[in-house]
């Protein structure tokens, strides 16, 4: 997601939230979270053009709003603020939390509700005790979306990423301490960790509950093997995000992109690579850009693997595995007889972010999210 602008920024904070008295015994919790589809377009097209937006520059100098989200196809965890219960976007591209003006609205008025700061025209400021996995966090900041166009279909977004994100959000706070760092600081989990575990849907419904989050560390039903882990990239713009480095891509055991950064972003749906890569791909791969979709297709499935290289270790993607499933061909509105690609143009724009490894990727690989070691680990799913 991107970095909320400065025209966000309003009034001074007046009551910063406080950090509590660590307790006794810090625990490590999962909770199981949902796919969703919003139902509002199955248009593929538009669905690409709401994954990219989140990570467009074009998209942070605009007028400041709510985030950027793809509410069309994601993840969402019933996450409780004060005495309401929010299905939020599952995000690590995103750093602030936010409840929007959909269905569920934020009514406040508990006692420890506080009015922070206001948020231009796009929502206000509060900070509420919220709950997620069981795990109670007293005085967590986030946004009240004011914009109906925010957030249709879901409650919100809940932000799993790092606290930079937050950076000039809340005038008066220099960052917002993100979900994860008030669990740590207030004592509840042990280590800022999150451990993400995904599946692939299967049949052709929508609504799978596949994901599961683990809150302080990982949980190792959930994966094979060694977690793999690579330090956070310090190049920016992803070094805002959890980047790492990709070493090389590979298809069919020929290099078809060199070293790049990546972003992992559970709240981004398909995997997009860098332009030149994509159509190095494409080419390799014997398919070409369907003008309808958006989507790499081809008329017989490919053949061979794709390989991103991370940490020394390869991380495969089976033709299966980088293809939609025929099963969810109807649901996208997708003509039989073709094979469509998970894999898209994530463009050329130096300044974007152009290489994220979405949903479709991390389905394939249980994710860690290590703040207090500065790194991100991936391992196969179990
Ligand atoms: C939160 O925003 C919605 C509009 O999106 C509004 O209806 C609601 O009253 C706000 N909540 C509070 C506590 O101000
Ligand atoms: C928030 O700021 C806007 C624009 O400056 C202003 O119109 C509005 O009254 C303010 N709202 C609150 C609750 O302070
Ligand atoms: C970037 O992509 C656009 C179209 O998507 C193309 O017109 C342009 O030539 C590309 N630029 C580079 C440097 O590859």
């Amino acid at each position: 997601m991107i970095r909320l602008v400065n025209s966000l920024i309003l009034l001074a904070c007046i009551l910063c939230a406080t950090v509590s008295t660590p307790v006794s015994t810090p625990t490590v919790l999962s909770v199981p979270f949902r796919k969703k589809v919003s139902g509002r377009t199955r248009s593929l097209k538009a669905l690409i053009a709401r994954d990219l937006s989140r990570f467009s520059v074009d998209a942070a100098a605009a007028v400041g709003s709510a985030p950027a989200t793809n509410e069309d196809d994601t993840y969402v965890v019933v996450t409780k603020i004060g005495a309401q219960n929010f299905e939020l976007i599952v995000s690590t591209g995103s750093g602030n939390t936010w409840v929007g003006s959909g269905a569920t609205r934020y009514v406040g008025g508990t006692t420890s509700s506080l009015k922070q700061a206001n948020i231009s025209s796009s929502g206000t400021q509060f900070t509420d005790t919220a709950v997620i996995a069981g795990l109670s966090i007293s005085q967590q900041s986030f946004g009240n979306a004011s914009r109906s166009s925010g957030f249709e279909g879901v409650d919100g977004v809940i932000g799993l990423g790092p606290v930079v994100l937050t950076e000039d959000t809340v005038s008066g706070l220099a960052t917002v301490p993100t979900v994860l760092d008030n669990l740590f600081l207030q004592g509840t989990i042990p280590t800022e960790v999150l451990g993400v575990s995904f599946a692939p849907e299967s049949g052709a419904d929508f609504n799978d509950i596949n994901g599961e989050l683990t809150f302080g560390g990982t949980d190792s039903t959930k994966f094979v093997g060694e977690i793999t882990f690579v330090g956070k990239t310090t190049t920016s713009p992803y070094s805002d995000f959890w980047g790492i480095a990709v070493t090389s891509i590979t298809y069919r055991g020929v290099t078809i992109g060199a070293a790049a950064n990546a972003a992992v972003d559970t709240g981004t749906t398909l995997i997009y690579i860098p332009t030149i890569v994509y159509n190095t791909f494409a080419v390799a791969s014997g398919g070409k850009t369907d003008p309808e979709t958006g989507l790499l297709t081809w008329t017989a499935l490919p053949t061979a693997n794709l390989e991103f290289n991370i940490g020394g270790v390869a991380f495969t993607l089976t033709p299966s595995q980088f293809t939609i499933p025929a099963a969810q061909y109807a649901n996208f509105g997708l003509a039989p007889g073709k094979f469509y690609g998970w894999i898209s143009d994530g463009g050329n724009v130096t300044a974007n972010i152009n290489f994220v490894f979405g949903q479709k990727f991390l389905e394939n690989y249980y994710s860690v999210y290590d703040t207090t070691n500065n790194r991100l680990g991936l391992a196969t799913r179990a």
